[in-house]
């Protein structure tokens, strides 16, 4: 076999064969194809698209590259969430607790944050003494005694994919369906757990900017999952504004607290509702969206699920108490009120922006290597169809003195208004199930 062939049937068209796709990446990962063949091979794709098969061989060719991390010494159903990544999005703070708090096991491998999306691992961080490495086998002590644990990746998973993925990053392609769905679903295959919930965000936030882009990826990943065998339900979110009000890390966490003890904003509430009650059908715990509303309040209201957040953070050896002081946190230097300069209905908040101005104050990083302001970030008042008058606050700036101009400026553009009426966005768009 010669990777030229291949890449030459991809770019005319025709489906790879399962020993032609293992003979790429086995090649690949072995440094024995250059990255100038697999580059070309990728663009092929772009072009041509990879159909349910090819998806599936090189899901398996990904997930077989690496270790795969086997829960079955942990006693009952084991559920992931994932989500596609956004702006605000804390929703794994309160649904990985709320979820735990029923029995079902949460043992969830995360990520940091990159550009203008942030990461789980780097909000947890802010709570002081938070350790988000963990040993495989106190990894899975925690998960069997409490049904919990958020920690960092730990095995060697899917190097095939690190590898491709460092290439689509610097050749133009990252943006194929088919190569986004083998590359998180190999990743999410590789943690080992039976129920995948899935949240692709859709919009200006987001990887995905259309419904119809969003649903394809959706449906591709659910196939993949269930070829392997897993429950996956994939939701298609609204990311076309930020998740509720705080993006940063501690200001994060101080919303997630407060929506596990049922004060949360509006809309980030129903996600984290609707998702846990996705988990909860599909684990078969209760059978309709109703009941599971009024079983998720009754663990919000006695606290069971708060309690589930605050047995993990005592676990990971941080500081519990940040639960009901929030000066632990520690704060940031000023909080600054960034008001309209125009009157009328908001009609566009362009996310990605919001989220690069809370980056440039330091609550995320433009390089790998950039270390992070736990304390600082940006609180957005305002959601689309919202009627704001000049003056009006529309967001609050919490900063230790880096880029703040660059960053209110910026959080000013970000708002369009308009003397039309807006209608306001739903949160939940879809949902593609088994
Ligand atoms: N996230 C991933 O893990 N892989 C992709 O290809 C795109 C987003």
């Amino acid at each position: 076999m010669r990777a030229v062939d291949i890449i030459i049937k991809k770019k005319e068209g025709y489906e790879l064969t399962k020993e032609e796709i293992h003979f790429i990446i086995d090649g690949f990962v072995k440094k024995e194809i250059p990255d100038y063949q697999v580059s070309a091979l990728l663009m092929a794709i772009c072009f041509q698209g990879l159909n349910e098969e090819e998806q599936f061989y090189l899901t398996k060719e990904m997930l077989e590259s690496g270790e795969q991390v086997d829960l079955s010494s942990i006693d009952g159903i084991c559920v992931d969430k994932h989500s596609t990544g956004g702006v605000g999005d804390k929703t794994s703070l309160v649904v990985a607790p709320i979820i735990a708090s029923f029995g079902l096991k949460m043992a969830k491998m995360s990520g940091r944050g990159l550009g203008h999306t942030g990461g789980t691992l780097d909000k947890l961080e802010s709570i002081p003494g938070f350790q988000i490495s963990v040993s495989p086998s106190d990894f899975f002590k925690q998960v069997n005694d409490i049904g919990i644990a958020v920690v960092g990746q730990t095995a060697n998973i899917t190097p095939a994919d690190k590898l491709l993925y460092s290439l689509r990053d610097v050749t133009g392609t990252v943006e194929s369906i088919g190569l986004i769905a083998s590359s998180i679903m190999s990743k999410k295959l590789a943690s080992g757990a039976h129920t995948i919930l899935l949240d692709v965000k859709v919009g200006d936030g987001a990887f995905m900017k259309t419904l119809d882009d969003a649903r394809e990826l959706a449906k591709a990943m659910v196939k993949i999952g269930n070829k392997f065998n897993r429950k996956v339900v994939a939701m298609l979110t609204d990311m076309d504004q930020p998740l509720g009000e705080a993006i940063g890390n501690s200001i994060e966490v101080i919303e997630a607290i407060e929506t596990l003890k049922g004060n949360g904003p509006k809309d980030f509430t129903e996600l984290c509702y609707n998702i846990c009650s996705e988990i909860l059908m599909v684990s078969n715990v209760c059978s309709d969206k109703k009941e599971c509303y009024k079983l998720i309040d009754e663990k919000i209201k006695s606290h069971e699920a708060l309690n589930k957040l605050k047995d993990m953070i005592i676990w990971q050896h941080g500081n519990s108490d940040v639960i009901n002081d929030y000066s632990l946190f520690g704060s940031c230097k000023e909080v600054i009120e960034v008001k309209s300069i125009k009157e009328g209905y908001v009609k566009k908040i362009h996310t990605a922006k919001i989220g690069t101005s809370a980056m440039l104050l330091g609550a995320g990083r433009s390089t790998i290597k950039d270390v992070i302001d736990p304390v600082v970030g940006i609180k957005t008042l305002c959601k689309k169809g919202d009627y704001v008058k000049v003056g009006d606050t529309l967001a609050l700036v919490y900063t230790n003195g880096k880029n703040t101009q660059e960053s209110i400026d910026m959080i000013i553009d970000s708002y369009e208004v308009t003397k039309e009426v807006v209608k306001k966005n739903n949160i939940i768009l879809d949902i593609i199930g088994e």
